[in-house]
C-alpha cells in the first residue's frame, strides 16, 4: 500500500475476527517499531506480545475489559531512565509513541487491525504481565484481523491546524 493509504485506512478497531496472527506479521510489525527513532537512540522500549487467554484477561482487567477478544495484545514498556527530559516533560512517553505508531501503521499495511489502548490501570497491568517496578507499562494494542469497518472519523480541518510564521 501506498504510504497515505495506510494512513487513511488506518482505523481504531473494538472488534476482532478469532484467527491468529501470523509469527511472522508480528515480527514484521516488531521490526518497523524497533526501527523509531528515540531520545539519543535510547530505545528504551520493550514489547510484551501477549496470546495466553488467561493473561490477556488478567490484562484486560486492567481497562478496555473488550481487549481480551483481540487473538493478540502487543504491550509498550518503557525505562524511563533512559531518555532524558524536557523540562518537566520526560520523553519515554513520546519515545514510545513514536515507535507505538510505527507498529499501528505497520499493522495497517498488513490488513491488521490495532487500537491504542492508554486508559488503563498500571498496577493491573504490570501485575497481570511481571513488569518490574523500574518499568512503565506506557500503552498497549490488540492485534488480529477486523471484524468491523467503522467509518473514518472525524478530523479537524488543515486550515484549523496550522498557521505560517507565528501561532
Ligand atoms: C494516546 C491514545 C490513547 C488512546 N486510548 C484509548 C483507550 O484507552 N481506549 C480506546 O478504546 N481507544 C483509545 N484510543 C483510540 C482513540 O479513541 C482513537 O484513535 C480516536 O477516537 C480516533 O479514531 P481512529 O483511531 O479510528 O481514527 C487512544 C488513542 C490514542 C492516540
Amino acid at each position: 500500500m501506498d504510504f497515505i493509504d495506510v494512513i487513511t485506512k488506518r482505523r481504531s478497531i473494538r472488534k476482532y475476527k478469532p484467527d491468529m496472527v501470523s509469527d511472522e506479521d508480528i515480527e514484521y510489525i516488531l521490526e518497523c517499531a524497533r526501527l523509531a527513532p528515540s531520545w539519543a537512540n535510547s530505545q528504551c522500549w520493550k514489547f510484551i506480545v501477549v496470546k495466553d487467554q488467561k493473561v490477556k484477561e488478567n490484562l484486560a482487567s486492567a481497562g478496555n475489559s473488550w481487549i481480551a477478544n483481540a487473538p493478540v495484545i502487543i504491550v509498550a514498556c518503557a525505562d524511563p531512565s533512559k531518555p532524558g527530559t524536557k523540562g518537566d516533560q520526560p520523553y519515554y512517553m513520546l519515545d514510545i509513541g513514536i515507535a507505538m505508531e510505527h507498529l499501528i501503521l505497520a499493522a495497517a499495511d498488513r490488513g491488521l487491525g490495532t487500537c491504542w489502548i492508554g486508559a488503563f490501570d498500571e498496577s493491573v497491568a504490570k501485575k497481570a504481565l511481571g513488569v518490574p517496578d523500574n518499568i512503565r507499562v506506557v500503552a498497549s494494542t490488540p492485534l488480529g484481523y477486523p471484524d468491523e469497518s467503522p467509518a473514518q472519523r472525524p478530523r479537524k480541518a488543515l486550515k484549523d491546524i496550522m498557521s505560517i510564521d507565528k501561532y
